[in-house]
């Protein structure tokens, strides 16, 4: 006599209520890794992916004597082979990407 034991184990579904849900959820989580994808995606091309590579006539970003409201200036209305980003990235993204810009210069 065979002795056939059928053993359903029957799934528990567990439902975890994480916490907080909605409210700030895709708001700036590392705005400076953003700004570090936003430049490789977007600007590396010309300037290197660390600003040095001066393509086309580009300066060395890591030089850049300019202010940060100048950068914008630039990201935002070009300049010389430098195509204008108004109209490619959002204001938050051209802070950030800017701001980046700035965390890669070298002061001598
Ligand atoms: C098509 C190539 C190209 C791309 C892409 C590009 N740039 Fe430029 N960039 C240039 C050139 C060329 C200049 C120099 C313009 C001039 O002085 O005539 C320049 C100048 C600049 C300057 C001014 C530097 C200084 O000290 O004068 C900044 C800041 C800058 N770029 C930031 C960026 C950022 C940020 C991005 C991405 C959002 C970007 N660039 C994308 C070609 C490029």
């Amino acid at each position: 006599m065979k002795r056939i034991l059928i053993i359903i184990g029957s799934p528990v579904l567990l439902f975890f209520a994480c916490g907080s849900n909605g409210a700030s959820g895709d708001e700036g989580r590392h705005p400076k890794d953003k700004g570090a994808q936003l430049f490789s995606m977007h600007c590396s091309l010309c300037h290197g992916k660390d600003g040095g590579l001066g393509l086309n006539g580009a300066k060395d970003l890591r030089r850049s004597q300019l202010t940060a409201a100048e950068m914008k200036a630039i990201v935002l209305n070009g300049k010389g082979a430098m195509m204008p980003y108004k109209n490619a990235l959002t204001p938050a993204e051209i802070d950030a990407v800017v701001a980046h810009v700035r965390s890669m210069r070298v002061n001598e």
